[in-house]
């Protein structure tokens, strides 16, 4: 794509949101005025897009958020974003407020968005935000660590009292369909077993798991489950519910939920965003559009976005085997 002129720069937040992603657009705004470009913060993502619902952003209107989970900027799931209209209505209001370029921050859809906008000629630049780790392009993305930091605390609390008991807990946790979040909650927490939606288990497989742990001696089980997988918490919970006689568990269900991107973004998530947010002002000057920016190998990078889209992140199965390993 040719390089435009900069003057006018729009910055967005959009899908679930990520702790981290203020500092994010912290960065992105006081590295633009840097550059000598007009920053706008666009409210709600796509649906501020389509809107017009810009905002012009000084260095002071960005003071004192770096700490703070959630976005200042708002976001959203828009459905309307997802028809070529919706996107056509963007392009006009972008036009008409004379944005010359955008910054993306956000997940797997939200990139999406972002290449289809590419596509049809807006300068665009996304930044890897989700708490999922789904998105080719960047080895983690803004706000994982601190939603790992979240449910660990969960875990190490639920263990408390499963010990207590003699327990087995089933503890469901996000990341759409991908078993990031739960393998990494389970190698960190000390996890019994780990579900995930890139591995089948047979849930009598599971229930044998339980009872060979209780055998070598333990005083509970922990199981992390991802949201994706087939058996999620609550098919296992019925399963077990089901086959409770013969099974003879005495089973107890805790769903992290949203807690889990509600934290307060820890040092790695605002360095990482400041980071990502800095390097998608770098791109947009070097007029290096159509990108998004990540972190590979702990350097800031640029993958396209044409690859981002069409290519799936591999998870790491060998940690999968380490998890089992270390639960013995
Ligand atoms: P995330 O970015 O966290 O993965 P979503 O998948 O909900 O969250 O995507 C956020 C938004 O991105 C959607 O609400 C929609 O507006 C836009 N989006 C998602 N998929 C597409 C698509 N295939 N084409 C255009 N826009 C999309
Ligand atoms: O993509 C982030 C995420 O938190 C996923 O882990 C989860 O499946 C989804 O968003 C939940 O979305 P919502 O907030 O719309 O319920």
């Amino acid at each position: 794509m040719s390089q435009k002129t900069i003057k006018q720069v729009g910055v967005l937040t959009s899908g679930g949101d990520a702790p981290g992603m203020n500092a994010a657009i912290r960065s992105v705004v006081r590295t633009g005025i840097e550059k000598g470009w007009a920053v706008f913060g666009v409210r709600r993502g796509y649906e501020g897009l389509i809107n017009g619902d810009y905002i012009s952003m000084n260095r002071r209107s960005v003071s004192n958020i770096i700490q703070a989970g959630g976005t200042m900027l708002g976001s959203a799931r828009c459905p309307e974003f997802k028809t070529a209209e919706g996107r056509s209505k963007a392009v006009r209001a972008l036009n008409q407020n004379e944005i010359d370029a955008l910054v993306i921050i956000g997940g797997n859809g939200s990139q999406t968005g972002a290449h289809a906008l590419s596509e049809m000629g807006v300068p665009v630049v996304g930044v890897a935000s989700t708490i999922d780790n789904d998105l080719y392009g960047s080895d983690i993305t803004i706000g994982v660590d601190t939603a790992l930091d979240v449910a660990l605390e969960a875990v190490d609390r639920l263990k408390v009292t499963a010990s207590s008991h003699q327990r087995a807990f089933l503890v469901e946790v996000m990341g759409r369909d991908c078993g990031y979040l739960a393998l990494m909650i389970a190698l960190a927490g000390g996890a019994e077993y780990v579900v995930i939606p890139e591995i089948e288990i047979d849930p009598e497989v599971l229930a044998q798991e339980l009872v060979a742990a209780y055998e070598r001696g333990k005083s509970h089980a922990l199981v992390i489950v991802a949201e994706g997988a087939a058996y999620n918490a609550e098919k296992l919970a019925s399963y077990f519910k089901q086959h409770e006689e013969r099974l003879g568990f005495d089973l107890r269900v805790t769903n992290l939920g949203h807690v889990q991107r509600g934290g307060t973004p820890n040092a790695f998530d605002r360095i990482l965003a400041t980071r990502l947010g800095a390097g998608a002002t770098d791109c947009l000057a070097r007029g290096e559009y159509g990108v998004l920016v990540g972190l590979i190998r702990s350097e800031v990078t640029a993958t396209p976005l044409s690859e981002v889209v069409t290519k799936k992140k591999p998870l790491d199965l060998k940690l999968f085997k380490l998890a089992a390993v270390l639960a013995k």
